[in-house]
């Protein structure tokens, strides 16, 4: 975010090293301050803030579904959540927290309690998903990544994401198929498996907040044309009891400009969007109950 024209003023915030890292970042020759907030200085972090991403929480170690960070995670979001509803109601919030497919529907819940909840500002960034699809698919189809555009539907966790192959306009095999779905789906887990312990991925992470980020950025500056799948409150899959849920978003002034039909699908997409809606219901609904109980 340092390195995006953009940005005027960057905040950080964490509970330890925000100081020296803000410093450091500080020095970078891009033209925005930047500031790193103490643990005690969320208000000042957030006063105002136009745009304000989430990566805050706990990560996977090796077995872990994003789900079994829902306990301490969920805390973590809603705290944020509180904050954000007094300090910057009118932002636009980017969760990257896990697990996104409850943390937005936490991050809602708290602002609708503080009477301050715009669906068309509240974003699960799925966006990764769409960065891994389009660098495996190309790898199998011989492309360069930015020729392969996937449009990644649903949720952001393991059968909740729904990559439409049939839509990328290339045609792979029934192996091919079935291996690169379920390399999208669970990318995130070679990774955890991969750090062994340590985490989860950070990286391929930025990149994808930063350049969900800086699309919303130039479509808030008034750039047309701009479309990201993301995890919004969308009418998309409603008749299955479904509030949020992931396509394709034209992003305008006012956040969400325009959210996109799931579009033509072939029998095997068909399946997992089946498959999807039952844990994605269920995800939903922890979120909710969590605010509505603590
Ligand atoms: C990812 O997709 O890499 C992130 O959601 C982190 C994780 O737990 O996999």
């Amino acid at each position: 975010m340092k390195l995006n024209p953009h940005v005027t003023e960057l905040s950080l915030y964490d509970i330890v090293n925000t100081p020296g890292v803000g410093a450091d970042l500080s020095h970078i020759n891009t033209n925005s301050t930047v500031v790193g907030y103490k643990k005690d200085q969320l208000h000042e972090a957030l006063k105002d803030a136009d745009v304000v991403i989430i990566p805050a929480g706990v990560p996977r170690k090796p077995g872990m579904t994003r789900d079994d960070l829902f306990n301490t995670n969920a805390g973590i979001v809603k705290t944020l959540a509180e904050a954000s509803a007094k300090a910057c109601p009118n932002a636009n919030f980017l969760i990257i927290s896990n697990p996104v497919n409850s943390t937005v529907p936490i991050f809602a819940e708290v602002l609708k309690k503080h009477g301050v909840f715009n669906p068309k500002r509240l974003f699960g960034v799925t966006t990764l998903d769409v960065l891994r699809a389009s660098t495996f698919v190309s790898a199998v189809k011989g492309k360069r990544t930015e020729e392969v555009n996937v449009h990644v539907i649903g949720g952001h966790s393991g059968v909740t994401i729904v990559p439409l192959l049939s839509q990328t306009g290339l045609t792979f095999t029934k192996e091919q198929t079935d291996a690169l779905t379920h390399r999208i789906q669970f990318g995130g887990d070679e990774v955890v498996k991969a750090k062994d312990g340590t985490g989860s991925a950070t990286l391929s992470m930025a990149q994808a907040g930063a350049r969900f980020a800086d699309s919303l950025l130039k479509a808030l500056n008034g750039e047309k044309g701009i479309v990201e799948p993301t995890f919004v409150y969308s009418p998309v899959a409603t008749k299955d009891g479904v509030e949020y849920f992931s396509t394709n978003v034209e992003l305008g002034p006012e956040g969400v400009a325009k959210i996109h039909q799931i579009g033509k699908v072939n029998a095997f997409e068909e399946e997992l969007i089946k498959a999807a809606l039952p844990e994605l219901k269920k995800n939903i609904q922890k979120g909710v109950d969590f605010v509505a109980k603590n």
